[in-house]
């Protein structure tokens, strides 16, 4: 096996990096894609900032909480780089796409454009709002391989027609791990229009991402994923020229309890009490990362999950998905496994390699299905090795009857 293209003298370090996570030692976790754990120094300050809500409620909810979810969401802002009063805190992405969803005013006939790559429960959100409304659903079929981002983006546009309201992509997909070219898709469909709602939940942290540059009308985040932010947080980014026509799926108040001017997001501010720690701490999960290195977090798991890819690619002639390139993926990706390994017949029920991956090698990886062939999805973070990868390589190739 070929050894991996990772700077050498970083290793010892990664390794003290890796004791920030209570990740029992005898797990190999290979997806932060689906849920990724916080570091110590996240709980910490989450569990700091419940001590201070359990010390004196009614001063920090009624006095201290607007001031200090407007800073961290300054602290959020400056990260994927608009200004605060574009974001409103909501516990996911799902939540995040519902309120999209709520808002974009459909009529009978009118079309929305989504992908064929896109994650199953957003399709299912779309799929719910056109059969309400009259709306047509569209999905516009990628090339089967992906090298050339203009012969994407013009698959996407082939689904366009003059009745197309608003394209939803993703801008990391979760079956595929592919990094779609948002910025340009953005570009192309304002000339015609068109609104885009970009699903990026893998992408923040993953990525560099920086709002005003991919002119989107909406982005719909969970900082849980890549950020490793505590669970139930995420954000809304909300172009200026919609966030007055935005509707919230929870009636409260619908006013500053503070006492602060009125605003777009007051319907969104408070929905009933609740904890807000997460929220809070979402800049200490900046932080964490700006102090491991936002490059060296992407190079270190490209390599991990590129040596992943080209050792598993030899067990079959299928084709990967993508060119190799971090045009197209960065700390995840999805590899096509021998077609002896079938899709499973029973929805809702792990695939048994993944089944199997688990109860014999204690491996967390998703195995998922796309386009009637089975994928392994390996997501590499701070705290996974080269040793992971090769013991995850070993296991699957004896897993499918490759030999070990
Ligand atoms: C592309 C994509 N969109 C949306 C979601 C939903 O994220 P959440 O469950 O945090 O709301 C996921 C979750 O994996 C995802 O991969």
């Amino acid at each position: 096996m070929s050894s991996m293209n990772v700077n050498e003298t970083s290793n010892d370090d990664i390794e003290q990096w890796r004791r920030e996570w209570m990740l029992p030692t005898d797990v190999t976790f290979l997806n932060h894609g689906s849920f990724g754990p916080s570091p110590y120094q996240v709980h910490r300050t989450r569990k700091a900032w419940m001590d201070k809500l359990e010390r004196q409620p009614m001063d920090f909810l009624i006095r201290q909480f607007e001031g200090h979810l407007d800073g961290s969401l300054e602290q959020l802002a400056k990260f994927v780089g608009t200004k605060s009063h574009n974001l409103i805190w909501v516990d996911n992405a799902t939540f995040a796409m519902n309120i999209v969803a709520a808002s974009v005013k459909l009529e009978p006939g009118d079309e929305v454009l989504l992908t064929d790559h896109e994650y199953g429960a957003v399709q299912r959100i779309w799929r719910h709002v056109c059969d309400k409304t009259g709306a047509k659903l569209v999905t516009a079929k990628m090339p089967a391989l992906l090298d050339s981002t203009d012969e994407m983006i013009d698959s996407l546009f082939a689904g366009v027609t003059e009745k197309t309201k608003l394209i939803v992509v993703s801008h990391v997909t979760s079956p595929t791990a592919v990094i779609f070219p948002v910025q340009e898709i953005c570009r192309r469909a304002k000339k015609l229009g068109i609104r885009v709602c970009v699903d990026g939940p893998h992408a923040l942290a993953m990525l560099p991402v920086n709002l005003s540059e991919i002119g989107c009308d909406y982005y719909c985040v969970s900082c849980h994923k890549w950020l490793s932010a505590p669970f139930g947080t995420g954000f809304l980014y909300v172009h200026s020229k919609w966030q007055n026509e935005l509707v919230s799926p929870i009636v409260s108040w619908g006013k500053s309890l503070g006492g602060n001017p009125p605003s777009w997001k007051d319907e969104f501010q408070w929905m009933g009490t609740r904890d807000p720690s997460a929220f809070l701490t979402v800049p200490t999960a900046i932080e964490f990362l700006e102090e491991f290195g936002l490059d060296r977090f992407r190079d270190h798991g490209h390599a991990l999950v590129q040596f992943t890819r080209e050792e598993l690619l030899k067990l079959s002639t299928n084709a990967p998905l993508t060119t190799d390139s971090p045009t197209w993926y960065s700390t995840m990706v999805s590899i096509p496994l021998p077609d002896s390994v079938q899709p499973t017949s029973k929805p809702g029920l792990l695939h048994p390699l993944q089944q199997k991956l688990w109860d014999d090698y204690k491996i967390e990886v998703l195995v998922t299905t796309f386009r009637d062939r089975v994928y392994l999805r390996v997501s590499a973070y701070i705290y996974n090795t080269q040793e992971q990868m090769e013991y995850l390589v070993n296991a699957v190739k004896t897993c499918v009857g490759a030999g070990g």
